[in-house]
């Protein structure tokens, strides 16, 4: 009987301490796009710098950080939950609750032209250039509707 209890009693902590890290690990949907849009600027930022010839260029680490871009938006649109609107400095716009569609339509399009470009495999400066001008496109064209300017 008491080997039982006991046994019961170290099960209900285990799953207490499992549950309490989950929810510690679990960072509100704020500050997971703002980790996301992080990567994805740490990329846009290491290919630019390769392109610009502030860094040696290498194809294979161009086309790692579109991937780690690519990984990092698997499930932006996600992020936007009703409710994340205020709190933790987000530069979210409101327009991203009013134009629901639009801005799916932008993450949708910002994914594809990522997937092209990492499925193109550009293995010169040049081929990284316009895959990756594509893409980048796609931040100017989203952050002037999605997100509030910072001044
Ligand atoms: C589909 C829309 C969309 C696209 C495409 C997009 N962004 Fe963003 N980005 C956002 C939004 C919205 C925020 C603000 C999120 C917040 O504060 O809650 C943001 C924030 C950022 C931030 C600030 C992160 C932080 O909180 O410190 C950086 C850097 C950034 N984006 C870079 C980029 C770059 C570079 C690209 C293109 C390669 C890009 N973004 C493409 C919507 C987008």
């Amino acid at each position: 009987m008491m080997r039982i209890f006991a046994a019961t009693t170290t099960g209900a902590v285990l799953l207490a301490a499992t549950v309490t890290l989950s929810v510690a690990g679990g960072h509100s949907p704020i500050e997971q796009r703002q980790a996301a849009m992080k990567t994805v600027g740490k990329s846009a930022k290491s290919i630019g710098e390769m392109l610009k010839g502030n860094a040696e260029f290498n194809a294979e680490q161009a086309v790692a950080a579109m991937v780690a871009a690519r990984e990092a938006v698997e499930n932006y649109g996600d992020l936007f939950p009703e409710g994340s609107e205020t709190g933790f400095d987000t530069v979210a716009k409101d327009t991203i609750w009013s134009d629901r569609a639009g801005f799916d339509a932008a993450v949708a399009k910002f994914k594809a032209d990522l997937d092209t470009a990492i499925a193109a495999n550009p293995q010169d400066a040049e081929a990284v250039g316009a895959q990756f001008g594509a893409v980048g496109k796609n931040c100017s064209a989203c952050h002037e509707t999605y997100r509030v300017n910072k001044t």
